[in-house]
């Protein structure tokens, strides 16, 4: 099971990304916004969020328009790294390298094809840890200070 979230200008990617789920049989809660209406992108990331560090959820999805201002409210919550993807190579290599738990897109940059892709090589890509894994517990100690 995974978290689903977007603002109005991620709401259309983000239901072709529902739809590319639902084929691939992949569970997910979808935590709104539910229509176009414009609505504030770091309410959704912080719901989202807070319950991937509550351990509810091990992978994120959210989209705003760039995909950028909702990972900036994304890694604001401690436990979270979230990354912007628009190409396979930063998706797997963020997975790879990075453990990333969300994967931010922007609606207005990639369409459902290439979202889609993205979401696949996320979501199946495992940690390589090792030398990775001293980088990310540096990362995850800047919000320990
Ligand atoms: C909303 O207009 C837009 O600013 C938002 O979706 C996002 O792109 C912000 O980074």
């Amino acid at each position: 099971m995974i978290a689903i979230g977007s603002d109005h200008a991620g709401y259309d990617l983000k239901v072709e990304v529902m739809a590319h789920l639902d084929e691939k049989g992949v569970k997910y809660h979808d935590f709104g916004c539910y229509d176009g209406e414009p609505n504030d992108y770091p309410v959704v990331a912080r719901d989202v969020c807070e319950k991937v560090v509550k351990g509810e959820f091990k992978f994120a999805i959210l989209i705003c328009g760039t995909g950028i201002g909702i990972s900036m409210a994304a890694n604001k919550v401690n436990g979270i790294r979230a990354a912007v993807c628009s190409d396979y190579f930063t998706a797997k290599y963020t997975r790879l390298h990075n453990d990333a738990n969300v994967l931010c897109m922007g609606g207005r940059v990639i369409g459902a094809g290439v979202a889609s892709e993205i979401v696949d090589i996320f979501l199946n890509t495992e940690f390589e840890g090792g030398r990775h894994q001293r980088r990310v517990s540096l990362i995850m100690d800047i919000e320990k200070e």
